[in-house]
């Protein structure tokens, strides 16, 4: 009881905090308020501590993370439960038929590890498996009824599910309490219910076409003919006995057995081609830290098959390529210098990003300093460069979402974990496996399916991306730590949001370490975004005044002003001798202290 009055006391302490600071807003730097959120939920958008500190998407996760870490787990322990609770607050962003990635950072021992389970392609999966005999892409079809894209809609859109995989596999290496201690609460909450949030009634109103043909996703997405509304109770009595087995047989309980069964019955059922055969070679795989400097600090983030890491890395170090000494965040200039440093990123990230285990990934090159100064010297400061004279010959679209997750974790002994995880767009697939309130994937979608049609994102990719068998989608997933001059943790950080993920990272990274924010403010900061294609600079809320605007459009941009700038950042840093964890106003998340 006093443990539970304790915590409700750092809550409400957390919230009235945020409350404070998010009334004085400095006169240069705009942040984001989002009136929706504040207080009925009792919004901690920051917390304080010197022990652990966690940031999620989600009040449940950082709750059950926070109990972890007092019951004496460390970061992965915690990482773990908050990432078995999220698929079940979240389902709509991530679950048990979804993937991701995952950094550690290992105090004692200087270590920096990278864990890549995110989903592979089916051995079935062929390079033309979504279109048509002319070529085009075809929809999803069931009971006569046409839907999205077979690479969004139903089973074939579904690719072999890895979080459970990786969630044990890092768990068994390096937690230190028992996996059922970790799962209690996520099982929990999945057989009690939790209440309906706004973002996640919005989600299963976007995808209810699919969500209603589906049987199961129906039941427990779309019950008595419509939308999940705010404030009902979603009970997943199958996903909390999903839960139980994997917590019981371990890896076997999802990738063997009833589960498995289920899980490529109903793939198939929906007209995808998941074997068991598939589910058996699934292994998570351990990847080598994609490293960078940037203001003396170094970063460790994540390699191919994410784009994210690189292009953090190459927008950074194009950036300090330049004298920043009359920039500030917000202005013209910057903003102008900001939106071509991104429109040249994402012009290589079309080209030349894919699956290293495939495909030739340059990495050393993309990154290597002549070939960034180069950049840097072909970037005007009075001119924006047409997207078109970038244009690479063979370029094709992949589709990304903006839904995924993130949760950002630092225990007492200065270990951390940053970990991002998706089922691709809202709901995935829309496919739930029957029997066991496993929502599948679709992260099918972020290969590139067919060259040369624009995406409602109007992402861009090439050869490199393209569907074969057991091969990894590209990701923007961008989960990062960054380290300060001894080799300790100074932040940890990650979004949801698709492509926008990568410029959302790198703007808190800019606004923390250029413009010496503090994290609050470099997260709550309004931000942009430039993909390339469109050939847009899109800007949120009030970044840019009708006068800037004017000016921008004169150096030669096409400004949007854009309703959706996802980013969702969950991040903490060291601040003054203490930890401070944020999680963004953009979202429904809690940073809370132990
Ligand atoms: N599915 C979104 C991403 O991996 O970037």
């Amino acid at each position: 009881m006093v443990h539970k009055i304790l915590k409700w006391a750092v809550i409400l302490c957390g919230f009235f905090f945020f409350r404070i600071v998010s009334s004085c807003q400095s006169t240069q730097v705009q942040l984001y308020h989002n009136a929706q959120l504040a207080p009925k939920h009792v919004q901690a958008k920051q917390a304080q501590g010197r022990l652990g500190m966690v940031a999620t998407a989600h009040p449940l996760a950082s709750q059950t993370a926070i109990r972890v870490l007092d019951l004496g787990g460390n970061a992965v322990d915690a990482a773990v439960a908050a990432s078995f609770m999220i698929s079940v607050v979240r389902p709509q962003s991530t679950g048990l038929g979804g993937g991701g990635f995952m950094i550690l950072h290992h105090a004692r021992q200087g270590l920096n590890k990278v864990f890549d389970f995110r989903e592979r392609a089916p051995q079935q999966a062929t390079q033309n498996m979504y279109l048509d005999h002319a070529g085009q892409p075809k929809p999803f079809v069931w009971q006569g009824k046409t839907y999205k894209s077979s690479s969004v809609d139903g089973g074939l859109a579904v690719a072999v599910p890895g979080l459970v995989d990786g969630l044990l596999r890092v768990h068994e290496q390096h937690g230190k309490l028992p996996l059922a201690a970790l799962m209690e609460d996520a099982i929990r909450v999945a057989r009690e219910g939790f209440l309906v949030y706004s973002s996640l009634a919005k989600a299963s109103a976007r995808r209810a076409p699919i969500l209603a043909a589906v049987d199961a996703s129906r039941r427990l997405f779309y019950p008595q003919g419509r939308p999940l509304q705010v404030g009902e109770r979603l009970v997943q009595r199958d996903l909390a006995v999903t839960l139980e087995m994997i917590r019981d047989q371990g890896r076997a309980g999802f990738y063997q057995g009833k589960v498995a069964q289920q899980l490529t019955q109903s793939v198939r059922k929906y007209g995808g081609v998941l074997t068991q055969q598939d589910l058996d070679s699934y292994h998570m795989k351990e990847r080598q830290p994609l490293m960078g400097r940037f203001k003396g600090s170094t970063l460790v983030t994540m390699p191919p098959p994410s784009s994210g890491g690189v292009h953090i890395l190459q927008m950074l170090g194009i950036l300090s390529q330049f004298d920043l000494s009359a920039d500030r965040p917000g202005a013209v200039e910057t903003v102008h210098l900001t939106a071509e440093i991104m429109r040249h990123a994402y012009a290589d990230r079309a080209r030349y990003l894919g699956d290293p285990d495939f495909v030739y990934v340059p990495v050393q090159e993309l990154l290597a300093p002549d070939y960034l100064q180069a950049i840097a010297a072909q970037i005007s400061r009075a001119r924006a460069t047409p997207s078109h004279e970038l244009v690479h010959p063979d370029i094709q679209i992949p589709q990304e979402s903006r839904s995924t997750t993130h949760v950002s974790i630092v225990d007492r002994e200065g270990n951390a974990v940053s970990t991002t995880q998706t089922i691709n767009h809202s709901f995935g697939s829309g496919v739930v496996a029957q029997g066991t309130g496993v929502v599948l994937n679709n992260e099918m979608d972020d290969f590139s399916v067919k060259p040369g049609v624009p995406n409602g994102f109007g992402l861009v990719g090439s050869e490199a991306n393209k569907v074969a068998a057991r091969k990894t989608m590209l990701s923007s997933m961008s989960p990062t730590i960054v380290l300060d001059k001894k080799g300790a943790v100074d932040m940890v950080l990650g979004a949801p949001g698709g492509p926008r993920i990568i410029t959302a990272v790198f703007q808190v990274i800019v606004n923390r370490l250029q413009f010496k924010m503090d994290l609050y403010r470099a997260v709550q900061s309004l931000r942009l975004h430039h993909q390339w294609l469109p050939d847009k600079l899109m800007f949120e809320q009030t970044l840019l005044s009708p006068q800037d605007q004017v000016a921008l459009q004169n150096l030669g941009h096409t400004v949007v002003q854009d309703p959706w700038f996802v980013g969702d950042i969950q991040a903490i840093a060291r601040e003054g001798g203490r930890w401070v964890s944020v999680s963004d106003m953009r979202s429904e998340g809690v940073a809370l202290a132990q």
